[in-house]
């Protein structure tokens, strides 16, 4: 068989890759119109940061695993082929702020249906909304080339940081397709096929398209919900003397509730909790249930609430100004363990504290320097912008130290701190976003320390 995965980002490449170490029979050609992005995919460096990923792509790259530019070569090629194409918030014209932009997958779409021939299983990877596979099947069924096509909902659920644990090893693995027809079932088997060389025939669940298209909004609703959720007592844990992870471990006991994604935070980043919450509310609103949409809204408002309020701790703490005052920033990526800072958090916090004319020394292991100012909105150099090669360069002289991504290396038994307080302005303040420190300890070495949810 051979399979064509369209985008060779965070998602397409990392899951092509698993599937041709899986598949050592099937050809995988992953195409993408990004030169740069398959260059880097075609070298050491790659282009996304994932913990085992080169080893992976490295063990079939150049035997049944190949990355190319060439998109239209890959589509007629293909037996099968993957849609790993962006869908973000629509920033302009009707659903701006809140629909999917779908200009990705209409203009793939429409090159399939230009270049495909004999019978194609397009596979939707991307997160959409519920009833795009119709929109693909009315594009592919507008071109008379005798082609046949039948579409396929392949929702992915790995998570940034753990991309590879996640392929190789999923929950499940979710396929949607139509059952109706004796078509419809081949292709589908086909795919179920492909996966259940590796993944337990009982973790890959079938459903019609529609449940597979929701089931993946579903998903990300749920979760960042459970972070609004408990960022939401977190700022109640702040007022009463509560605090939130002892709050967190005592709920997440109860089976029905369970320990995961209960930790407080400076609020949910990356490219898809904010984006699909979204998606979700322009479709409740499409389809007539305003109720139903602004109860997700407030999913994205209380995250909103979370990051200024931080912003706004700092400021306060300050004696009511940081004008001019340094801030050293560690943590700038949306989660540990990623380069990505797509929607992160402390792109939000950085910018409020800029407005305050703040001076900020940003530390993260994996950043690259152009991202922070194409992210902030500004030119490098800036005078109010240093980027600090680690954790003591960023502190040097600062007022205040935010810890913003959960980063191992910031831990209170991983990271001098002591020596970060020495080099520190006195009072030397220290607001940990992500809970990593043991606050007693760092108020024991002399800083004014709080963290999230930690009533006093
Ligand atoms: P990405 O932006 O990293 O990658 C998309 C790629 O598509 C880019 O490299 C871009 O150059 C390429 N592209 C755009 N138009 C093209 C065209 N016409 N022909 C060929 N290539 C084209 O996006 P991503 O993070 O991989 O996300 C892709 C989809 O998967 C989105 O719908 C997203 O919601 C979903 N998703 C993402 C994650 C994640 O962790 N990032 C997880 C699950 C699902
Ligand atoms: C998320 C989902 O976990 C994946 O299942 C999904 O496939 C993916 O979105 C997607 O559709 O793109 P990801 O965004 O990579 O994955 O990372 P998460 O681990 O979910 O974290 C998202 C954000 O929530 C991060 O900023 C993280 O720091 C924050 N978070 C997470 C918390 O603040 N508290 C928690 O308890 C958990």
């Amino acid at each position: 068989m051979n399979i064509c995965c369209i985008g060779a980002g965070y998602v397409g490449g990392p899951t092509m890759a698993m599937i041709a170490r899986k598949c050592p029979d099937i050809t995988v050609k992953v195409v993408d119109i990004n030169k740069e992005r398959i260059d880097a995919w075609n070298s050491e460096a790659l282009p996304v940061f994932e913990p085992g990923l080169l080893e992976v792509v490295k063990e079939s790259r150049g035997r049944n695993l190949f990355f190319s530019t060439d998109v239209d070569g890959g589509i007629a090629w293909a037996d099968l082929i993957f849609m790993c194409l962006p869908t973000p918030t629509k920033t302009y014209g009707e659903g701006a702020g809140s629909a999917a932009d779908m200009t990705y997958i209409e203009i793939s779409a429409r090159r399939i249906a230009e270049l495909a021939t004999g019978d194609t299983i397009i596979v939707e990877k991307s997160t959409v909304p519920v009833r795009t596979a119709e929109t693909i099947r009315r594009i592919l069924e507008s071109q008379k080339n005798g082609a046949r096509f039948q579409v396929l909902s392949n929702p992915e659920f790995l998570a940034e940081g753990t991309a590879v644990a996640d392929l190789e090893n999923p929950d499940r693995v979710l396929i949607g397709g139509e059952s109706a027809t004796e078509e419809g079932r081949k292709a589908l088997q086909t795919l179920v096929d492909v996966y259940a060389r590796w993944v337990p025939r009982e973790r890959i669940v079938t459903t019609n398209l529609w449940s597979s298209e929701l089931s993946k909004l579903t998903a990300n609703a749920f979760l960042a919900q459970r972070v609004s959720s408990i960022n939401a007592m977190s700022a109640l844990c702040e007022v009463t003397g509560a605090d939130v992870d002892e709050v967190a471990a005592a709920i997440g006991r109860d089976k029905r509730i369970g320990p995961y994604f209960l930790h407080a935070s400076v609020g949910f980043g990356g490219s898809c909790f904010q984006k699909d919450v979204l998606n979700l509310v322009y479709l409740c609103g499409a389809f007539n249930l305003p109720e139903v949409a602004e109860y997700w809204r407030q999913v994205v408002k209380m995250n909103d609430y979370q990051r200024h309020r931080f912003a706004r701790k700092v400021l306060h703490a300050l004696f009511s100004t940081v004008s001019g005052k340094k801030i050293a920033v560690l943590g700038f990526a949306f989660k540990r363990d990623t380069n990505d800072t797509r929607e992160s958090s402390a792109i939000s916090i950085c910018r409020d504290l800029l407005e305050e004319r703040a001076k900020l020394a940003i530390h993260d292991p994996k950043v690259e320097r152009a991202q922070f100012f194409r992210d902030l909105g500004r030119k490098d150099p800036d005078p109010s912008i240093a980027i600090c090669k680690d954790p003591f360069e960023a502190a040097e002289g600062a007022d205040a130290i935010l810890i913003l991504t959960e980063w191992e290396q910031f831990r209170s038994k991983n990271l001098d701190y002591a020596k970060i307080f020495a080099l520190m302005r006195k009072p030397a303040f220290l607001f940990d976003g992500r809970n990593l420190t043991d606050l007693a300890k760092m108020r024991e070495i002399g800083f004014v320390a709080e963290g999230i949810g930690k009533g006093r």
